[in-house]
């Protein structure tokens, strides 16, 4: 009863296609490709691929298999394994809340270029009105008003799906947005792939560079692999816990959790493919201003002017759209993830008292709560700070904290510090200890095979994630997150 109220997905593949949908997003697109660009090519991608098999996947299944053994939201959950526990359940909870506030922003920033590059493709200047790529950027991050006018299409998209219910929303959605996503994505991997001098981004991408490993070091290739890794995979903060919970006890969670981290992989994989051959192949035309080095810059300024000077005219405007649609979805199915955590937890609270969920009115106080905790996000000029010309200042100015830079740069990089950097590595720690030598991996197995026909395969290999290789794993990508964000130095 409790369980029909709360919502179930109505089959496996839908289940999929959204556990998939929430993995996918920004983190592949964007933050795969560069990252992977940056770390040594091919060998932070095996590195990436040994990080998914061993932390990845047993996390994932963790996650899936809490969820539905208890049937409650990640707050829910802890609570129920115990009471002692329910603070891990609010450290997921709260991180929802700041990364989607900001990936709300940069969701509305996908949106704001999708829109440019249609608008350009009827009358040139349009979209863009004829600024080059970097200061049409620049410009538009310090524009806070349309910032925040971007921020809420993005957000009212994010809660008009998730007051649609499990099945009658987020299920729906996500069975159309994602197979439209893969089936764009190939065909722009194609487009860019069959550019001229695109070998020069295979070049980058495939060739094991020995010489920039030797140089950025192994434990921060390691370091920036784990991280990537278990934001890419939406871990750590209770999202799988929550989608886990609406599984029908007839799906086979080993095996769904071992394919969510594979297709995310493959789209990881296929984004780079679809975004560094094209950066590449115009390197090697020589457009100025085109670069791998570009960072968190690629998928805004580099890829703008990859479309617009790079391949010009109807044809780049056209790919344009198409490109930034594909990552506007993207992001859209991992926002409604996010928020679904957030409103699962109320949802819970009053099916437990009998009470109608009262979804809608749940989710849009969730969601315009979240709303408003962006708008600094979208206010300070990413960084830039009122002596950039922007609205306000960036924290490290507001907190007095000048000395330790690196994670008050901007409102941005605060929230990440706080949720992706803290507390998502110690939710997946403290997870991954409790299921290995407080409840015992057997409470994996038994919930596995709750499933009528079900055999759990790799009990062992399991018990061994667990127990040592995720708590070790997660203790070095928390060291490691928090190295980077105050410049500790230690790696
Ligand atoms: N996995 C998403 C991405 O790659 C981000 C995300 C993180 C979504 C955590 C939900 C929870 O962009």
């Amino acid at each position: 009863m409790e369980q029909e109220k709360r919502g179930q997905w109505t089959s496996n593949f839908g289940f999929l296609m959204a556990a998939i949908g929430s993995a996918v997003g920004l983190g592949n697109i964007w933050g795969f490709p560069y990252k992977m660009g940056a770390n040594g090519g091919f060998i932070f991608l095996i590195i990436y691929l040994a990080m998914v098999s061993f932390v990845g996947i047993a996390t994932m299944l963790g996650e899936l298999t809490l969820g539905r053994k208890y049937g409650m939201g990640v707050i829910g959950t802890y609570r129920k394994i115990s009471e002692k526990y329910t603070w891990i359940g609010w450290l997921g909870w709260f991180s929802g809340f700041l990364i989607l506030s900001f990936y709300s922003v940069l969701g509305g920033f996908t949106l704001r270029y999708f829109i440019g590059f249609l608008l350009e493709l009827f009358s040139s200047g349009a979209g863009f009105g004829g600024a080059d790529s970097g200061a049409f950027f620049g410009g538009f991050i310090l524009n806070a008003p349309m910032s925040i006018l971007f921020h809420a299409l993005f957000m009212a998209t994010t809660v008009y799906i998730v007051m649609g219910g499990i099945s009658g929303g987020i299920e729906k959605f996500s069975a159309i947005a994602m197979p439209t996503l893969f089936v764009m994505l190939v065909i722009v991997v194609i487009r860019s792939i069959t550019l001229e001098g695109s070998f020069v981004g295979l070049e980058f991408m495939f060739k094991p560079d020995f010489e920039s490993l030797k140089e950025i070091g192994l434990m921060r290739v390691l370091k920036t692999a784990a991280g990537q890794m278990f934001f890419s995979l939406s871990l750590g903060m209770g999202c799988m816990i929550t989608y886990g919970s609406y599984l029908s006890k007839k799906e086979n969670l080993e095996w769904n959790a071992t394919l969510i981290p594979i297709a995310d992989t493959a789209i990881a994989t296929l984004s780079a493919l679809a975004v560094l051959p094209a950066v590449g192949a115009f390197i090697y035309q020589g457009v100025e201003g085109v670069s791998f080095g570009a960072g968190p810059g690629l998928l805004f300024v580099t890829l703008h002017r990859v479309f617009s000077v790079g391949m010009g005219g109807a044809m780049g405007n056209f790919f344009g759209a198409f490109f930034y649609f594909l990552v506007f979805i993207a992001a859209v199915t991992s926002s409604i993830s996010l928020l679904e955590v957030c409103t699962a937890y109320l949802i819970d609270r009053r099916v437990e008292k009998g009470l109608e969920p009262n979804r809608k009115k749940i989710t849009l106080i969730m969601g315009t709560v979240i709303f408003f905790l962006g708008f600094p996000v979208a206010m300070d000029g990413l960084g830039a700070g009122k002596a950039g010309g922007a609205l306000i200042d960036i924290p490290a100015t507001i907190f007095g904290m000048q000395e330790v830079r690196v994670a008050f740069d901007c409102w941005l990089d605060f929230y990440d510090m706080i949720a992706e950097g803290v507390f998502m590595p110690l939710g997946a720690m403290l997870m991954s200890i409790i299921i290995g030598w407080k409840l015992k991996t057997t409470i994996i197995k038994d919930e596995v095979e709750e499933s009528p026909g079900i055999k759990m395969k790799a009990y062992n290999f399991w018990d061994i994630c667990f127990k040592y290789i995720v708590p070790v794993a997660m203790f070095f990508v928390l060291l490691g997150q928090l190295d980077d964000f105050f410049g500790l130095g230690i790696f």
